[in-house]
C-alpha cells in the first residue's frame, strides 16, 4: 500500500488543469463491449480504477493500446468469460457489465462488484431495468434470448442503473424509453460516446428514449472531472491561498460554488477559469442531491473547510449515511457529531495526524485536513486516493505543496488513527 507524508500548514496557490473525469471514463470503456469494433477515447484519466477497468475488458478479449492521450480499445473479438472476482470486486464500475455484457452476448454471471464500501450499495434497480427489457434472473445469471424495449420509470436518480439501462436499451427491439434518469455531466458524456458508436438516443427533460441499434465502435473526448476540480479549488480557502481551475463551463460546478459564495468564500470567473479564494466568514450549510444538485462525491471534501471556520451543516440525500469519514478526520482534530442523513461540523483546530485513507473521496478530505496542518502527516492506504486522482503528488506540488508519496507494501502497519481512536458522536 501506498502512503503520503504532507508537510501542511503552506498556502497554496496556482492553476489545475482537471483530468478526464474517473466516472465518465469508466462507463464508456466497459460500454466498449457493447460496440464492437475500435474505440477512440481520449483524456482517459491514468489512475486505479481506469486500470482496473482495462484489465476486466483484457479479460473478455479486447486489445486495448494506449496512443498519445488516446485509448484505443478493440472489441472486434470478444469472448463470454466470467472475469476475476479480484478484479470485479475492485471497482463498482464493473456493475456497468451487466448491461455491457446482456447487450453482447445475453448474458452475465452476476459478480461481487465492488468501489468505495462507504455503505450499502444495491443493484435493484439495474436488475428491475433487465427484467423489464425482458432479462431472466437464475441462480447468480442473468441472461435474455432478446431484449425487448420497454417503459422503465425509475423511483430514484441513480447514474448505475441509467448507464447500464442506456446500454441494454440499444440492443433492445424497438423503443425504450427510461423516465426519472439521472442527468449527471458524466451520465451526458456516456450518452455521447454511444451516439458516436452509433445509438439512437433522444434526451428529454428527464427521459431518454433510445431505439435499437447495431453499435460499433465510437470516440468520444472524455470530460474534465468535475470532483477532482471541486476537491483541488476547496484548498484555496482552507491555506488562506488562491487556487484556479480550467474548464469552467464543463465542470458544471454551480451547486457546489453558491453555498461557498454564501459563506463569504470569493469564487472569481474569468473566461474559462474558476478562481477560490479568501476564508469563509460564517458556517456552510450544503444539501446533496442528484445533479444539479450539490454532488454527493464532493461532500467529504468540504468538512475540513467547514471544521476550519465556523463549523457547518451537511445533508446528505443520495447515499444513506456516508459519514464513516468523519471518525477519520477526527484525527485531524474535525470535530462532528451525526446521524444517517445530517452531520454538524464542529468549528476545529485541525492538527496533524495520521489516519488511513477509509475511502476514495474519504481519503482526499483527510489529505485536505493534511495540508492545512501545521506539522508532518501522514496518510495511509494512499492507494484509495490514487484509484481517481491522477498525478495527485505533481499536482499538489504544483500548487506549492510539501508532499512525498511512498510504496509502503513492505513495512505495513494496521493501526487506522494513531493519535486519537475515538469515533465521532452518533447523534
Ligand atoms: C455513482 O455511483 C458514482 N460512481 C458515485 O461516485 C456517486 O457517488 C454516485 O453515482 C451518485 O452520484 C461511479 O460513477 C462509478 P447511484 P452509483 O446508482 O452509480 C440508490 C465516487 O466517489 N440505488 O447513482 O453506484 C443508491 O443506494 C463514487 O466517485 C438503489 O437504491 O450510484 C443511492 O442512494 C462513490 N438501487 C442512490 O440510488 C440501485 O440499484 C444513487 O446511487 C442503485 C442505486
Amino acid at each position: 500500500m501506498k502512503e503520503i507524508i504532507i508537510s501542511g500548514g503552506k498556502s497554496l496557490s496556482g492553476r489545475i488543469e482537471p483530468s478526464g473525469s474517473k466516472n465518465a471514463a469508466l462507463p464508456i470503456i466497459f460500454a466498449t463491449i457493447a460496440a464492437p469494433g475500435i474505440s477512440y477515447i481520449s483524456n482517459v484519466s491514468d489512475i486505479g480504477d481506469t486500470a482496473v477497468a482495462v484489465k476486466i475488458l483484457e479479460c473478455f478479449g479486447a486489445k486495448v493500446k494506449r496512443v498519445g492521450n488516446i485509448t484505443e480499445i478493440n472489441t472486434e473479438n470478444l469472448e463470454y468469460v466470467l472475469p476475476s472476482r479480484e478484479l470485479t470486486r475492485k471497482i463498482r464500475a464493473s456493475s456497468y457489465l451487466i448491461g455491457a455484457c446482456l447487450a453482447r452476448f445475453g448474458k452475465f454471471h452476476l459478480s461481487e462488484f465492488g468501489g468505495c464500501s462507504f455503505c450499502n450499495r444495491p443493484i435493484d434497480m439495474h436488475l428491475y431495468a433487465a427484467e423489464k427489457l425482458g432479462a431472466e434472473y437464475n441462480r447468480g445469471e442473468i441472461s435474455a434470448k432478446k431484449l425487448v424495449g420497454a417503459k422503465i420509470d425509475f423511483e430514484k436518480q441513480s447514474v448505475g442503473a441509467t448507464i447500464n439501462s442506456l446500454i441494454m436499451a440499444t440492443a433492445a427491439e424497438g423503443e425504450t424509453v427510461l423516465f426519472g434518469v439521472a442527468k449527471e455531466p458524466h451520465v451526458r458524456a456516456f450518452v455521447e460516446f454511444l451516439v458516436s458508436a452509433g445509438a439512437d438516443i433522444t434526451e428529454n427533460e428527464d427521459s431518454f428514449i433510445v431505439k435499437k441499434s447495431n453499435l460499433h465502435g465510437g470516440s468520444v473526448k472524455v470530460i474534465p472531472d468535475m470532483i477532482e476540480a471541486g476537491t483541488y479549488l476547496l484548498l484555496g480557502p482552507m491555506t488562506e491561498g488562491s487556487v484556479t481551475v480550467t474548464g469552467a463551463a464543463a465542470l458544471e460546478l454551480e451547486s457546489f460554488l453558491e453555498p461557498l459564495s454564501l459563506s463569504g468564500v470569493s469564487v472569481s470567473y474569468d473566461g474559462e477559469d474558476i478562481t477560490l479564494s479568501g476564508t469563509p466568514k460564517r458556517p456552510i450549510s450544503i444539501k446533496t442531491a442528484p445533479h444539479p444538485g450539490y454532488p454527493t462525491d464532493l461532500q467529504p471534501q468540504i468538512a475540513p473547510l467547514m471544521a476550519k471556520y465556523f463549523g457547518g451543516r451537511i445533508e446528505e440525500c443520495v447515499w444513506q449515511n456516508r459519514f464513516s469519514y468523519l471518525d477519520s478526520l477526527m484525527c485531524f482534530g474535525v470535530m462532528s457529531e451525526r446521524n444517517t442523513e445530517r452531520a454538524l461540523i464542529r468549528p476545529s483546530i485541525i492538527h496533524s495526524s495520521t489516519a488511513a485513507a477509509p475511502d476514495l473521496r474519504g481519503g482526499a478530505a483527510l489529505a485536505i485536513c493534511a495540508l492545512a496542518a501545521r506539522g508532518e502527516s501522514k496518510i495511509k492506504n494512499a492507494d484509495m486516493i490514487l484509484r481517481g486522482y491522477s498525478d495527485f503528488e505533481s499536482k499538489l506540488k504544483s500548487l506549492g505543496a510539501n508532499i512525498k508519496l511512498y510504496d509502503n507494501s513492505a513495512n505495513e502497519e494496521s493501526t487506522a488513527c494513531l493519535n486519537n481512536p475515538n469515533k465521532t458522536k452518533e447523534v
